[in-house]
């Protein structure tokens, strides 16, 4: 039996948000903090094939923040990585201006860097932001993402090859 409108409704309202507000879990650090929800999140990483749990938390200049973990599938091509997830969450949940995103592993020893995808698909919302690359000790190095990206390909440079076509 269909569900009526209002239960709908209901059900929806109760739904748990996706997103959290940075000031719930405030230190003296936003950097900290954000890490440490990358952390959580990495709790929740789907990662059965490299056994490789990877978290991350982005930071929306108006200080929500979407988490991501990487989800990864038997056929190996459609896996996502972590910051594509939390990425992903916030795009489709209508926010694209960003300040942060911060990316955890549980390599100890190395800062976990985002894959070059990954870098592309952060440039696509800005160049100045910061990405925040974090062992499991809270230590951290902080770039901007055409720091990880030098001489990006970016939409400017598509629009200008169209235009040029379009003036001859
Ligand atoms: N992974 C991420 O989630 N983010 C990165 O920046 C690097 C790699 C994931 C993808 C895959 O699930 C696993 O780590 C091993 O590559």
């Amino acid at each position: 039996m269909a569900t009526p409108r209002c239960e709908l409704k209901h059900k929806m309202s109760s739904l748990v948000h996706t997103e959290t507000s940075l000031s719930d879990k405030m230190t003296d650090s936003w950097e900290l903090d954000l890490i440490k929800l990358s952390q959580e999140a990495m709790g929740k990483a789907y990662c059965p094939y490299s056994k490789f749990p990877v978290g991350a938390a982005l930071l929306t200049t108006d200080g929500k923040v979407f988490t991501g973990c990487n989800v990864e599938n038997a056929c190996s091509n459609l896996g996502l990585c972590a910051e594509r997830v939390a990425v992903n969450k916030a795009v489709s949940e209508g926010y694209r201006n960003f300040k942060a995103i911060a990316v955890c592993s549980e390599v100890v020893d190395t800062y976990i860097t985002p894959c070059g995808g990954c870098r592309q698909v952060l440039l696509e919302f800005g160049q100045t932001w910061i990405v925040l690359m974090s062992k499991p000790d809270l230590s951290y190095e902080k770039r901007t993402v055409v720091d990880l990206i030098p001489l990006p390909f970016v939409s400017r440079a598509m629009s200008k090859y169209v235009q040029k076509d379009n003036s001859e």
